[in-house]
């Protein structure tokens, strides 16, 4: 895996909890919310990351989940188009930020793309086909990739908001993630995620750390025996919002 140096944040809005949401377990505290997103920016800066911070944008409500606005690599940021309308824009002001930092391609409409469909291992992107993803928004996905030398997988998704809520690539041949998508880890080492701790299938490796979030004691003792520098992250308030530790960054 090449070196992290910089991610874009943004912290959320007061109006966080109008977000998207389906997991049921309840409207999230804003307060907290701060607190994690805090605690989420200082772990970064733990793995020699340079942390942008955009403060809220109170337009969008989902907007903290700053992931699904673009696939970044070192060469190119490509800035995606989200599919919920509520989310449709957000990705306009980290297009502004990118700007500044990387060459700029778009996914264009009508297709849809969201950042948390996209599961980058090594040269390939593997792209999840979700109700925020379609055939046609990889496709461009995959072209546009394809001028800087790297692959594309689609890989259709059932009953997962995006890709990544399911699995991870955690480096070094190393997967963690839900049985469905076990197909992505083929002749790799998986850990299969267990029934009641999916959510812990979401785990964010920077550099030679590898970010969990807290809670989900069987993945935990999984993920250990890997070796990796762990930091464990209470993602409670996010967790609500549908919203894992991939879905806080841009990293690159
Ligand atoms: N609440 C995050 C999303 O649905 O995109």
């Amino acid at each position: 895996m090449s070196k992290l140096t910089k991610a874009i944040v943004r912290k959320p809005g007061k109006n966080f909890a109008d977000g998207i949401s389906t997991s049921n377990l309840g409207k999230p505290s804003f307060e907290l919310a701060l607190d994690q997103h805090a605690a989420y920016r200082e772990a970064l800066k733990q793995c020699y990351i340079d942390v942008i911070v955009l403060e809220a944008d109170e337009r969008y409500p989902d907007g903290c989940f700053v992931e699904d606005t673009a696939v970044v690599t070192n060469e190119v940021a490509i800035i995606t188009r989200p599919a919920d309308p509520s989310r449709l824009g957000e990705e306009e002001s980290i297009l502004e930020t990118m700007s500044k930092l990387k060459k700029i391609e778009r996914i264009t409409a009508p297709e849809n793309l969201e950042g948390g469909d996209i599961l980058r291992v090594e040269k390939n992107f593997y792209i999840g086909i979700t109700k925020r993803t379609n055939v046609e928004g990889a496709n461009q996905l995959a072209q546009l990739l394809s001028k800087y030398g790297y692959t594309a997988t689609q890989v259709p998704v059932k009953d997962i908001l995006h890709l990544k809520t399911g699995i991870a690539y955690l480096g070094d041949n190393n997967f963690i993630g839900v049985d469905e998508l076990r197909g992505i880890a083929q002749g790799k080492n998986m850990i299969k995620v267990e029934q009641g701790e999916e959510y812990s299938a979401n785990c964010l490796r920077v550099n030679d750390s590898l970010i969990i979030p807290k809670g989900f004691p069987k993945s935990k003792s999984q993920i250990v025996r890997l070796g990796y520098n762990i930091i464990e992250l209470d993602m409670s308030e996010f967790r609500k919002m549908d919203g894992g530790l991939t879905c806080l960054s841009l990293l690159f």
